[in-house]
């Protein structure tokens, strides 16, 4: 997958910009503030119909202007495709190959990106919302199911939540079971799809820990959550939930389900969360991410385009070079201040970003 042409109309700090990526190393440097990370975050935009850091769009439109635009001429295994996003402040409109989609999960899989920022190197030391992110965001990419039952899923936990709050506990406790039946059907399906993404994951983590360790540190990561596969998963959790109601109704809110379900991380036998130290759980964050990319090339047959943004100021220097080797093969986008201090010679194409324009 590769990404070949990106085009900015009133998006963010950009007025009017047109980039133009090579297939390998895209190295996008410049001082703090001009629109790099911005840049980054158009990519992610149009691979998940989503922000890195926002949640209403409107943001994303250039102070001062109607609507923003956003561009990508970009080539999976099927061949070119475009996908085109106008935002305004309260709707957007995405074209893929010059037909509207209705709902974002028609978005998915055209282009695929894994992103990779600051935040996600918290990925194992931050609370658990991380890394439930990490896996919702990558499953979706490459599993419309996985996102469409989780939108439902969090749509009836909404009302499942709403419906905790009311205080005619009979009424409640008559209704519950009728919300938990829908519940359990989608929470399987994420489950589920969890489940086998961690699977499949965790060989190439525990691979790529290794390697950026020089094989000192074993990397561990499994389902912290047990449910019994099948139909099983689905009598579980309606067992789980109703030993719950009470607790629930105490507390207003959901408090077991997929929404709630972690990731268990070991180094070297140890849990990495508790235990493990700044550096070490920046490098078992690296190896999940790199993992992820191995995994959207098995799913999908072809990498997907890696966007680095600000990354390799946080890792030290032999983090950064073996950083460097495991990406020489795939289509990046990197951003940093200050190119000649974090690439050592690497082979790339250079654009200099200043105050939301590309300098020449
Ligand atoms: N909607 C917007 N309209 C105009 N400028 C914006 C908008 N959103 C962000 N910016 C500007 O973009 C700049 C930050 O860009 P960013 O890409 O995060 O910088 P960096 O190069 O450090 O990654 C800031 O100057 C901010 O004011
Ligand atoms: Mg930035």
């Amino acid at each position: 997958m590769k990404i070949k042409k990106l085009f900015l109309q009133n998006f963010r700090n950009y007025e009017n910009e047109n980039f133009t990526f090579s297939e390998g190393l895209n190295v996008l440097f410049g001082k703090n503030g001009q629109g790099k990370t911005n840049c980054a975050e158009a990519v992610f935009y149009l691979c998940t119909g989503a922000s890195l850091r926002i949640r209403h769009d409107k943001q994303l439109i250039r102070i001062g202007a109607e609507s923003a635009r956003i561009v990508a001429e970009a080539e999976n295994r099927y061949g070119s495709v475009t996908i085109e996003a106008d935002i305004y402040e309260n709707k957007r409109e995405i074209r893929v190959n010059g037909s509207k989609i209705a709902k974002n999960a028609d978005l998915m899989g055209h282009i695929n990106s894994v992103f990779f920022s600051p935040g996600e190197l918290r990925l194992i030391q931050d609370g658990p919302d991380e890394r439930r992110r990490f896996m919702n965001i990558s499953i979706s990419q490459t599993s419309p199911a996985y996102y469409t039952a989780l939108l439902r899923y969090n749509k009836i936990l909404d009302q499942r939540n709403t419906l905790l709050k009311n205080h005619d506990v009979s009424l409640v406790l008559d209704t519950l079971p009728i919300w938990d039946e829908q519940l359990c059907q989608y929470a399987a399906v994420i489950i589920e799809k969890r489940a086998e993404f961690v699977e499949k994951l965790a060989p190439h983590a525990k691979e790529f820990h290794s390697f950026l360790t020089d094989g000192k540190e074993e990397l561990v990561i499994k389902p912290e959550w047990k449910y019994d596969g099948g139909e099983e998963i689905i009598k579980t959790l309606r067992r789980r939930l109703e030993n719950n109601y009470e607790r629930d109704l105490r507390l207003g809110f959901t408090t077991v389900g997929p929404h709630r379900d972690d990731l268990d991380v070991l180094i070297n036998g140890v849990d990495a969360k508790t235990y493990a130290s700044q550096g070490q759980t920046r490098t078992a964050a690296l190896a999940l991410k790199l993992a992820e990319v191995q995994i959207f090339k098995i799913l999908s047959g072809e990498y997907p385009i890696l966007v680095l943004d600000d990354v390799m100021s946080e890792l030290d220097l032999p983090r950064r070079k073996k950083l460097l080797k495991c990406i020489a093969e795939m289509q990046t986008i990197l951003t940093c201040t200050h190119a000649e201090r974090v690439l050592y010679g690497a082979d790339c194409s250079k654009i200099r970003i200043e105050n939301g324009k590309i300098k020449k």
